[in-house]
Protein backbone atom coordinates (compact mmCIF):
# COMPACT_ATOMS: atom_id res chain seq x y z
CA UNK A 1 0.00 0.00 0.00
CA UNK A 2 1.00 3.43 -0.61
CA UNK A 3 3.01 5.64 1.79
CA UNK A 4 1.61 7.46 4.68
CA UNK A 5 1.86 11.39 5.55
CA UNK A 6 3.51 12.19 8.78
CA UNK A 7 1.55 12.38 11.90
CA UNK A 8 1.85 15.86 13.01
CA UNK A 9 3.10 16.29 16.86
CA UNK A 10 0.50 19.05 17.51
CA UNK A 11 -2.24 15.17 17.87
CA UNK A 12 -1.06 14.86 21.52
CA UNK A 13 -2.64 18.37 21.80
CA UNK A 14 -5.87 17.57 20.24
CA UNK A 15 -8.92 18.07 21.96
CA UNK A 16 -11.22 15.03 21.75
CA UNK A 17 -14.25 15.40 19.28
CA UNK A 18 -16.90 17.47 21.06
CA UNK A 19 -20.07 14.93 20.33
CA UNK A 20 -18.73 11.76 20.30
CA UNK A 21 -16.42 10.80 22.90
CA UNK A 22 -18.22 10.99 25.93
CA UNK A 23 -21.12 8.63 24.70
CA UNK A 24 -18.85 5.38 24.60
CA UNK A 25 -20.28 3.04 26.91
CA UNK A 26 -19.55 -0.42 25.44
CA UNK A 27 -15.77 -0.71 23.00
CA UNK A 28 -13.38 -3.37 22.39
CA UNK A 29 -9.73 -2.71 23.74
CA UNK A 30 -7.99 -4.71 21.64
CA UNK A 31 -8.46 -5.64 17.93
CA UNK A 32 -7.91 -8.37 15.47
CA UNK A 33 -4.29 -8.27 13.60
CA UNK A 34 -5.90 -6.93 10.40
CA UNK A 35 -7.38 -3.89 11.84
CA UNK A 36 -4.13 -3.19 14.55
CA UNK A 37 -2.19 -3.38 11.21
CA UNK A 38 -4.64 -0.85 9.76
CA UNK A 39 -4.54 1.35 12.61
CA UNK A 40 -0.83 1.19 13.08
CA UNK A 41 -0.12 2.09 9.10
CA UNK A 42 -2.53 5.14 8.66
CA UNK A 43 -2.00 8.69 10.75
CA UNK A 44 -5.25 9.57 12.26
CA UNK A 45 -4.28 13.01 12.67
CA UNK A 46 -3.33 13.79 8.77
CA UNK A 47 -7.47 13.20 8.38
CA UNK A 48 -8.92 13.91 11.19
CA UNK A 49 -6.96 17.59 12.42
CA UNK A 50 -7.92 21.13 10.90
CA UNK A 51 -5.50 23.53 10.06
CA UNK A 52 -5.71 25.00 14.09
CA UNK A 53 -5.10 21.96 15.41
CA UNK A 54 -8.76 21.31 16.81
CA UNK A 55 -10.46 18.16 15.81
CA UNK A 56 -13.08 18.37 13.11
CA UNK A 57 -16.07 16.99 14.71
CA UNK A 58 -17.37 14.69 11.59
CA UNK A 59 -14.84 12.73 13.50
CA UNK A 60 -15.43 8.95 15.50
CA UNK A 61 -13.27 8.21 18.48
CA UNK A 62 -10.60 5.75 16.97
CA UNK A 63 -11.39 3.23 19.33
CA UNK A 64 -15.61 2.84 18.10
CA UNK A 65 -14.02 2.70 14.85
CA UNK A 66 -11.52 -0.31 15.17
CA UNK A 67 -14.27 -1.80 16.84
CA UNK A 68 -16.45 -1.76 14.21
CA UNK A 69 -14.29 -2.78 11.79
CA UNK A 70 -13.33 -5.70 13.68
CA UNK A 71 -16.84 -6.43 13.71
CA UNK A 72 -17.47 -5.94 10.29
CA UNK A 73 -14.63 -8.68 8.76
CA UNK A 74 -13.36 -6.52 6.05
CA UNK A 75 -11.16 -8.98 3.66
CA UNK A 76 -8.35 -8.19 1.02
CA UNK A 77 -9.70 -7.60 -2.39
CA UNK A 78 -13.41 -6.51 -0.77
CA UNK A 79 -15.91 -4.04 -2.10
CA UNK A 80 -16.95 -1.99 0.54
CA UNK A 81 -19.42 0.66 0.80
CA UNK A 82 -18.87 3.09 3.31
CA UNK A 83 -21.80 5.87 4.36
CA UNK A 84 -20.12 9.20 6.53
CA UNK A 85 -16.61 9.76 4.99
CA UNK A 86 -16.62 12.25 7.78
CA UNK A 87 -12.70 13.26 8.31
CA UNK A 88 -11.91 10.52 5.77
CA UNK A 89 -9.72 8.25 8.25
CA UNK A 90 -12.21 5.07 8.50
CA UNK A 91 -11.98 5.53 4.48
CA UNK A 92 -8.32 5.42 4.87
CA UNK A 93 -8.66 2.73 7.31
CA UNK A 94 -11.01 0.48 5.03
CA UNK A 95 -9.01 1.53 1.50
CA UNK A 96 -5.82 -0.28 3.79
CA UNK A 97 -7.60 -3.18 5.07
CA UNK A 98 -9.12 -4.25 1.30
CA UNK A 99 -5.66 -3.56 -0.27
CA UNK A 100 -4.77 -2.89 -3.82
CA UNK A 101 -7.56 -5.12 -5.22
CA UNK A 102 -10.25 -3.96 -3.31
CA UNK A 103 -12.15 -1.36 -3.63
CA UNK A 104 -14.08 1.56 -1.14
CA UNK A 105 -16.70 3.64 -1.96
CA UNK A 106 -17.58 6.23 0.32
CA UNK A 107 -19.94 8.59 0.58
CA UNK A 108 -21.05 11.98 2.89
CA UNK A 109 -24.10 14.15 3.01
CA UNK A 110 -21.41 17.08 3.36
CA UNK A 111 -19.87 17.69 -0.60
CA UNK A 112 -17.20 19.79 1.33
CA UNK A 113 -15.85 16.80 3.30
CA UNK A 114 -15.64 14.69 0.69
CA UNK A 115 -13.25 16.97 -1.09
CA UNK A 116 -11.61 17.70 1.96
CA UNK A 117 -11.00 13.99 2.39
CA UNK A 118 -10.25 13.33 -1.13
CA UNK A 119 -7.31 15.54 -0.79
CA UNK A 120 -5.79 14.00 1.98
CA UNK A 121 -6.38 9.93 0.93
CA UNK A 122 -5.08 11.40 -2.51
CA UNK A 123 -2.04 13.10 -0.53
CA UNK A 124 -1.66 9.70 1.60
CA UNK A 125 -1.30 7.72 -2.22
CA UNK A 126 -4.52 5.81 -1.81
CA UNK A 127 -5.95 5.04 -5.51
CA UNK A 128 -8.46 2.43 -4.28
CA UNK A 129 -11.12 4.91 -2.77
CA UNK A 130 -14.39 6.62 -4.90
CA UNK A 131 -15.80 9.47 -3.03
CA UNK A 132 -19.21 10.90 -3.62
CA UNK A 133 -21.59 13.41 -2.01
CA UNK A 134 -24.96 12.13 -1.12
CA UNK A 135 -27.61 10.73 1.15
CA UNK A 136 -25.89 6.79 1.84
CA UNK A 137 -29.51 5.68 2.89
CA UNK A 138 -30.22 6.17 -0.90
CA UNK A 139 -27.37 5.94 -2.89
CA UNK A 140 -26.83 3.75 -5.81
CA UNK A 141 -23.31 1.90 -6.38
CA UNK A 142 -22.17 0.80 -9.73
CA UNK A 143 -20.86 -2.41 -7.90
CA UNK A 144 -21.95 -5.33 -5.59
CA UNK A 145 -21.36 -4.89 -2.27
CA UNK A 146 -19.44 -7.48 0.36
CA UNK A 147 -19.23 -4.92 2.93
CA UNK A 148 -21.36 -2.07 4.15
CA UNK A 149 -20.68 0.54 7.07
CA UNK A 150 -22.20 3.52 8.13
CA UNK A 151 -20.67 6.48 10.63
CA UNK A 152 -24.27 7.96 11.47
CA UNK A 153 -27.61 6.44 12.69
CA UNK A 154 -30.06 5.40 10.00
CA UNK A 155 -33.99 5.23 10.28
CA UNK A 156 -33.76 1.46 9.24
CA UNK A 157 -31.25 -0.46 7.24
CA UNK A 158 -32.50 0.21 3.34
CA UNK A 159 -33.05 -1.73 0.90
CA UNK A 160 -30.97 -0.43 -1.43
CA UNK A 161 -28.41 -2.09 0.49
CA UNK A 162 -29.74 -5.39 0.92
CA UNK A 163 -29.93 -5.44 -2.99
CA UNK A 164 -26.34 -4.28 -3.50
CA UNK A 165 -24.86 -6.79 -1.51
CA UNK A 166 -24.21 -9.90 -2.31
CA UNK A 167 -25.25 -13.09 -0.93
CA UNK A 168 -23.49 -13.13 2.79
CA UNK A 169 -22.24 -9.92 2.56
CA UNK A 170 -22.03 -8.40 6.38
CA UNK A 171 -23.29 -4.85 7.45
CA UNK A 172 -22.70 -2.85 10.28
CA UNK A 173 -24.39 0.43 11.17
CA UNK A 174 -26.10 2.28 14.10
CA UNK A 175 -29.95 2.49 13.99
CA UNK A 176 -32.42 3.88 15.34
CA UNK A 177 -34.10 0.86 18.03
CA UNK A 178 -37.44 2.98 19.15
CA UNK A 179 -39.05 5.95 18.00
CA UNK A 180 -37.05 7.97 20.47
CA UNK A 181 -34.63 10.95 19.64
CA UNK A 182 -31.04 9.64 20.49
CA UNK A 183 -32.05 5.72 20.74
CA UNK A 184 -29.76 3.36 18.44
CA UNK A 185 -27.54 1.03 18.62
CA UNK A 186 -25.04 -0.73 16.72
CA UNK A 187 -26.05 -3.57 14.98
CA UNK A 188 -23.94 -6.56 12.59
CA UNK A 189 -26.30 -7.83 9.61
CA UNK A 190 -25.65 -10.59 7.37
CA UNK A 191 -27.31 -10.67 4.19
CA UNK A 192 -28.98 -14.44 3.23
CA UNK A 193 -26.75 -16.71 1.12
CA UNK A 194 -29.78 -17.60 -1.09
CA UNK A 195 -32.03 -14.47 -0.29
CA UNK A 196 -32.27 -10.66 0.53
CA UNK A 197 -33.13 -11.88 3.99
CA UNK A 198 -31.30 -9.86 6.93
CA UNK A 199 -30.18 -11.02 10.01
CA UNK A 200 -28.56 -9.50 12.89
CA UNK A 201 -25.79 -11.43 15.20
CA UNK A 202 -23.88 -8.24 17.35
CA UNK A 203 -25.35 -5.21 19.61
CA UNK A 204 -22.64 -2.70 20.45
CA UNK A 205 -23.83 0.49 22.03
CA UNK A 206 -21.87 3.31 20.93
CA UNK A 207 -22.69 7.74 20.28
CA UNK A 208 -22.92 8.62 16.97
CA UNK A 209 -24.71 11.63 14.53
CA UNK A 210 -28.00 11.25 13.20
CA UNK A 211 -27.85 10.44 9.48
CA UNK A 212 -29.81 12.72 7.50
CA UNK A 213 -30.32 14.50 3.88
CA UNK A 214 -29.30 17.72 4.69
CA UNK A 215 -25.78 18.82 6.22
CA UNK A 216 -26.14 19.58 10.03
CA UNK A 217 -24.86 22.66 11.57
CA UNK A 218 -25.21 21.65 14.80
CA UNK A 219 -25.36 18.29 16.91
CA UNK A 220 -27.46 19.35 20.49
CA UNK A 221 -30.83 19.34 18.83
CA UNK A 222 -31.62 15.53 16.75
CA UNK A 223 -32.92 16.28 13.19
CA UNK A 224 -36.01 13.82 14.05
CA UNK A 225 -38.28 12.81 16.90
CA UNK A 226 -37.93 16.06 19.07
CA UNK A 227 -41.07 16.58 20.61
CA UNK A 228 -40.62 19.84 22.71
CA UNK A 229 -37.92 22.55 22.45
CA UNK A 230 -37.00 25.17 24.92
CA UNK A 231 -34.02 27.59 25.02
CA UNK A 232 -32.32 28.74 27.94
CA UNK A 233 -32.07 32.67 29.12
CA UNK A 234 -28.19 31.88 27.33
CA UNK A 235 -29.68 30.52 24.18
CA UNK A 236 -29.00 27.27 24.86
CA UNK A 237 -31.61 24.33 23.24
CA UNK A 238 -33.03 22.09 25.32
CA UNK A 239 -35.36 18.64 24.33
CA UNK A 240 -37.34 16.42 25.16
CA UNK A 241 -38.52 13.43 22.79
CA UNK A 242 -41.31 10.62 24.37
CA UNK A 243 -44.37 9.48 22.40
CA UNK A 244 -47.00 10.30 24.61
CA UNK A 245 -46.22 14.19 23.73
CA UNK A 246 -47.26 13.61 20.45
CA UNK A 247 -50.69 13.74 20.89
CA UNK A 248 -51.01 17.09 21.84
CA UNK A 249 -48.73 17.30 24.64
CA UNK A 250 -46.03 19.84 23.32
CA UNK A 251 -47.08 22.49 25.66
CA UNK A 252 -46.99 19.80 28.64
CA UNK A 253 -43.18 19.03 27.65
CA UNK A 254 -42.25 22.62 27.26
CA UNK A 255 -43.78 23.27 30.73
CA UNK A 256 -41.72 20.13 32.21
CA UNK A 257 -38.74 21.55 30.80
CA UNK A 258 -39.47 24.69 32.06
CA UNK A 259 -39.40 22.93 35.31
CA UNK A 260 -36.48 21.27 35.00
CA UNK A 261 -34.90 25.13 34.16
CA UNK A 262 -36.65 26.46 37.28
CA UNK A 263 -36.99 23.92 40.27
CA UNK A 264 -35.76 20.60 38.56
CA UNK A 265 -34.16 19.00 41.82
CA UNK A 266 -31.45 16.30 41.96
CA UNK A 267 -32.20 12.85 43.71
CA UNK A 268 -30.92 9.73 44.29
CA UNK A 269 -31.27 7.69 41.09
CA UNK A 270 -32.89 4.41 40.74
CA UNK A 271 -29.74 1.86 40.91
CA UNK A 272 -27.21 1.50 43.20
CA UNK A 273 -23.71 1.20 43.22
CA UNK A 274 -23.31 -2.47 42.01
CA UNK A 275 -25.92 -1.95 39.06
CA UNK A 276 -24.55 -1.39 35.49
CA UNK A 277 -26.51 1.51 33.99
CA UNK A 278 -25.73 0.44 30.32
CA UNK A 279 -27.55 -2.66 31.23
CA UNK A 280 -30.74 -0.96 32.50
CA UNK A 281 -30.78 1.41 29.41
CA UNK A 282 -29.89 -1.91 27.13
CA UNK A 283 -33.39 -3.15 29.06
CA UNK A 284 -35.27 0.00 28.77
CA UNK A 285 -35.01 -0.12 25.26
CA UNK A 286 -36.02 -3.80 25.27
CA UNK A 287 -39.20 -2.98 26.75
CA UNK A 288 -40.18 0.22 27.36
CA UNK A 289 -39.33 1.65 24.11
CA UNK A 290 -42.79 3.44 24.12
CA UNK A 291 -42.82 4.53 28.25
CA UNK A 292 -39.30 6.18 27.56
CA UNK A 293 -38.09 9.68 27.90
CA UNK A 294 -34.78 10.96 26.40
CA UNK A 295 -33.83 14.70 26.95
CA UNK A 296 -30.60 16.62 26.12
CA UNK A 297 -30.72 19.93 28.83
CA UNK A 298 -28.45 22.45 26.59
CA UNK A 299 -25.23 20.19 26.60
CA UNK A 300 -24.28 17.00 24.30
CA UNK A 301 -24.90 14.53 27.35
CA UNK A 302 -28.05 13.17 27.14
CA UNK A 303 -30.72 11.77 29.39
CA UNK A 304 -33.18 9.29 29.54
CA UNK A 305 -36.19 9.11 31.94
CA UNK A 306 -39.70 8.77 32.35
CA UNK A 307 -42.01 11.35 31.87
CA UNK A 308 -45.95 12.38 32.83
CA UNK A 309 -48.33 15.46 32.38
CA UNK A 310 -47.32 15.73 35.80
CA UNK A 311 -43.32 15.15 36.54
CA UNK A 312 -40.19 14.32 34.76
CA UNK A 313 -37.08 12.32 36.15
CA UNK A 314 -34.43 11.56 33.85
CA UNK A 315 -30.54 10.10 34.40
CA UNK A 316 -28.14 9.38 32.20
CA UNK A 317 -27.81 6.08 30.00
CA UNK A 318 -24.23 5.73 31.91
CA UNK A 319 -24.99 6.43 35.28
CA UNK A 320 -28.01 6.13 37.24
CA UNK A 321 -27.51 6.91 40.62
CA UNK A 322 -28.31 10.37 40.49
CA UNK A 323 -31.21 11.92 38.80
CA UNK A 324 -32.38 15.15 37.97
CA UNK A 325 -36.55 15.10 38.63
CA UNK A 326 -38.97 17.69 38.31
CA UNK A 327 -43.02 18.28 39.23
CA UNK A 328 -44.75 14.91 41.27
CA UNK A 329 -43.27 11.89 41.81
CA UNK A 330 -44.88 10.00 39.21
CA UNK A 331 -41.63 9.70 36.98
CA UNK A 332 -39.58 9.12 39.87
CA UNK A 333 -42.15 6.43 40.73
CA UNK A 334 -41.67 5.16 36.91
CA UNK A 335 -38.28 4.53 36.60
CA UNK A 336 -37.63 2.88 40.58
CA UNK A 337 -40.45 0.41 39.37
CA UNK A 338 -38.92 -0.18 35.42
CA UNK A 339 -35.25 -0.68 37.87
CA UNK A 340 -37.32 -2.98 40.17
CA UNK A 341 -38.64 -5.28 37.40
CA UNK A 342 -34.83 -5.07 35.36
CA UNK A 343 -33.15 -6.49 38.89
CA UNK A 344 -35.92 -9.21 39.35
CA UNK A 345 -35.15 -10.06 35.58
CA UNK A 346 -31.98 -10.79 36.55
CA UNK A 347 -30.58 -7.18 35.15
CA UNK A 348 -30.36 -8.18 31.68
CA UNK A 349 -27.95 -6.12 29.76
CA UNK A 350 -27.17 -5.83 25.38
CA UNK A 351 -25.73 -9.69 25.86
CA UNK A 352 -29.56 -10.90 26.40
CA UNK A 353 -30.49 -9.21 24.03
CA UNK A 354 -31.30 -10.17 20.24
CA UNK A 355 -32.18 -7.99 17.21
CA UNK A 356 -35.81 -8.80 15.83
CA UNK A 357 -35.45 -7.32 12.15
CA UNK A 358 -38.63 -6.50 10.25
CA UNK A 359 -39.47 -5.42 6.58
CA UNK A 360 -41.19 -2.44 6.13
CA UNK A 361 -41.56 -0.17 3.32
CA UNK A 362 -38.80 0.68 2.67
CA UNK A 363 -36.01 -1.37 4.54
CA UNK A 364 -35.67 -3.14 7.69
CA UNK A 365 -36.58 -1.94 11.14
CA UNK A 366 -34.54 -3.69 14.05
CA UNK A 367 -35.69 -3.38 17.40
CA UNK A 368 -34.06 -5.53 20.56
CA UNK A 369 -35.74 -8.02 22.18
CA UNK A 370 -35.07 -9.85 25.32
CA UNK A 371 -33.47 -13.26 25.23
CA UNK A 372 -33.23 -15.70 27.95
CA UNK A 373 -30.32 -17.64 26.01
CA UNK A 374 -26.94 -16.80 26.97
CA UNK A 375 -24.97 -14.91 24.52
CA UNK A 376 -22.08 -15.90 21.94
CA UNK A 377 -20.08 -12.91 23.13
CA UNK A 378 -20.15 -9.46 25.30
CA UNK A 379 -18.90 -6.46 24.36
CA UNK A 380 -17.37 -5.25 28.08
CA UNK A 381 -18.48 -1.55 28.99
CA UNK A 382 -15.55 0.81 30.20
CA UNK A 383 -17.13 2.60 32.91
C1 LIG B 1 -19.29 10.52 12.76
S1 LIG B 1 -19.05 11.29 11.22
C2 LIG B 1 -18.05 10.15 10.33
C3 LIG B 1 -16.77 9.76 10.97
C4 LIG B 1 -15.72 9.32 10.05
N1 LIG B 1 -16.04 8.16 9.27
C5 LIG B 1 -14.35 9.21 10.68
O1 LIG B 1 -13.48 8.68 10.05
O2 LIG B 1 -14.12 9.64 11.80
C6 LIG B 1 -20.63 11.05 10.46
C7 LIG B 1 -20.70 11.55 9.05
O3 LIG B 1 -21.91 11.12 8.46
C8 LIG B 1 -22.31 12.09 7.53
N2 LIG B 1 -23.72 11.88 7.19
C9 LIG B 1 -24.82 12.22 7.91
N3 LIG B 1 -25.94 11.85 7.26
C10 LIG B 1 -25.55 11.25 6.12
C11 LIG B 1 -26.23 10.66 5.03
N4 LIG B 1 -27.58 10.61 4.98
N5 LIG B 1 -25.50 10.13 4.03
C12 LIG B 1 -24.15 10.18 4.05
N6 LIG B 1 -23.45 10.73 5.04
C13 LIG B 1 -24.12 11.26 6.08
C14 LIG B 1 -22.00 13.40 8.24
O4 LIG B 1 -21.89 14.47 7.32
C15 LIG B 1 -20.70 13.07 8.94
O5 LIG B 1 -19.60 13.45 8.17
Amino acid sequence: MPGRAACLETALAAEPAPYQRGTIVAIAMTFSSPVQHALDHVCETHYTLQSDGSKLPQTSAPEIIATMLDLLQVAPGQRVLEIGTGSGYSTALLSHLVGDTGHVTSIDIDADLIHRAEQRLRADGYTNVTLHPGDGATSAVDRPLDRIIAWASLEHIPDAWARQAVPGAIMVTPVFVTELAKTFLVVRVHRGEHDRALTADRFLQAGFVEASSYVLDQWIVPPRRVDALTHRADGRPWWLSAPWLRSGGGDNGRELLHQLQTVGRQATGPLGDQDDAADFYAYLLATRPDGLTTAALGEPLWRIGASTPAGIALITPRQAHHQLAAGDHSATELLTTWARQWRDQGKPGLDRMRAVLRHGRDGWTVRPALTMDRPACRSRPTG
